[in-house]
């Protein structure tokens, strides 16, 4: 990697130096044995990896920092634009890296590299394209960081977190999807917007596959623990299902207007991850809905091996459980349609 800014020491100032303004201690203890840091790795330093960076440097969720990508120049440029920010912001160790060596003992490695779709490229040849990646990241990071959670951001994000599970050979409570956590911010915001309630007391879960079929839970949407379709009811509003089908349309579309508008998406994934990042390694079990291992769930049969979402208890041990939530037939038939399409484009990938 080519260096244009040097480290103290390279510069001449000795290492000796901090005896000048520190006087040790005596009898000094020796370091506690229990491990207190926590380590993150973030694969691809991308719009989205450096937007999920920065968003868990300001929320303080690490004690190191592992960037990687393909392009060292860039990552050495990001990784000291960072640096040089930590006059505001907590004690972070922020490390950068082509290797994987650099990710080593991460308690979270996040995965956001992937290739970008070549205008008439099919979905299955950028998959196969991918695939390729993910062999380049997956083994290494398992490798150097066995016993980690691994969180996949990369698109189509369903398949590339089954990917990341076979490639891995962790137990599927590890290898978690961001999934529909990112649809169903949008879809709390929208709801909160028109209602002028704060986000954070809407409750709505997107589940499903990640994008344009994503299966809104109607009958789970609550404000301030008031759920919204009985409440309609009650007040005897009329409400159509093409109603509820436009709303839910709206929230895919909603990503696509970001990307018309900006080119991609960024600050609304960053914080996203993050806030799974806090409810994994802080042991929260907190309910998000992510992509997660479904055979067997809400009748998706068991030889159906998918990741998809639904709403799940997370916690340090990654995915503790799956949430009961009452589906109407209709969002279950749509759940298995998800499941049997991510099926058979898994066939078609031959791993
Ligand atoms: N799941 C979600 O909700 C969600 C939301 C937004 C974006 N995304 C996805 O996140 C991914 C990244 O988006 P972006 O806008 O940051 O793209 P980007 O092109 O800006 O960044 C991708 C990065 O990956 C790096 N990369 C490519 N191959 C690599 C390899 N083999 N090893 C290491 N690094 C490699 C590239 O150098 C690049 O820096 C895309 O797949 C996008 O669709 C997912």
């Amino acid at each position: 990697m080519k260096k244009a800014s040097s480290s103290l020491s390279e510069l001449g100032l000795g290492e000796d130096i901090s005896r000048a303004f520190f006087r040790p201690i005596q009898q000094v203890a020796p370091p506690s044995p229990s491990k207190r840091r926590t380590k993150i790795s973030v694969v691809g330093a991308g719009n989205v990896g450096m937007a999920i960076a920065q968003t868990i440097l300001t929320q303080d969720l690490a004690d190191v920092l592992a960037l990687v990508d393909a392009k060292p120049d860039m990552l050495r440029g990001e990784m000291l634009d960072l640096q040089h920010a930590a006059a505001f912001l907590p004690r972070t160790k922020i490390l950068a890296s082509t290797d994987y060596a650099v990710t080593a003992g991460s308690d979270l490695c996040i995965i956001t590299a992937g290739a970008r779709q070549i205008a008439g490229e099919s979905r299955l040849a950028l998959l196969q394209r991918n695939l390729a990646i993910f062999r380049d990241i997956v083994v290494p990071l398992a490798r150097n960081s066995p016993d980690a959670l691994l969180l996949v951001v990369s698109n189509p994000v369903d398949v590339l977190t089954y990917i990341t599970w076979k490639l891995s050979g962790f137990p599927p409570n590890r290898v978690i999807g961001s999934g529909t956590n990112l649809d169903s911010s949008r879809f709390r915001f929208l709801l909160a917007d028109h209602l002028e309630v704060n986000a954070q007391d809407v409750q709505a879960y997107m589940v499903g596959e990640h994008g344009d079929s994503s299966v809104a839970l109607w009958s789970s949407i609550s404000v301030g623990g008031v759920p919204v379709l009985s409440s309609l009811d009650k007040h005897q509003i009329a409400y159509e299902e093409e109603v509820l089908e436009r709303i839910r349309k709206a929230v895919v579309e909603s990503a696509y207007e970001v990307i018309r508008l900006k080119g991609y998406t960024s600050w609304a994934i960053g914080y996203s991850v993050s806030n799974l990042a806090r409810s994994l390694l802080r042991d929260q079990h907190r309910i998000h809905p992510v992509s997660l291992f479904a055979k067997g769930f809400y009748g998706i049969p068991d030889d159906r091996e998918v990741f998809l979402s639904l709403p799940a208890r997370l916690g340090r041990g990654g995915v503790l459980s799956v949430a009961n939530v009452h589906l109407t037939e209709e969002e279950s038939i749509r759940l298995r349609r998800s499941a049997d399409t991510l099926w058979e484009m898994q066939q078609q990938l031959g791993i």
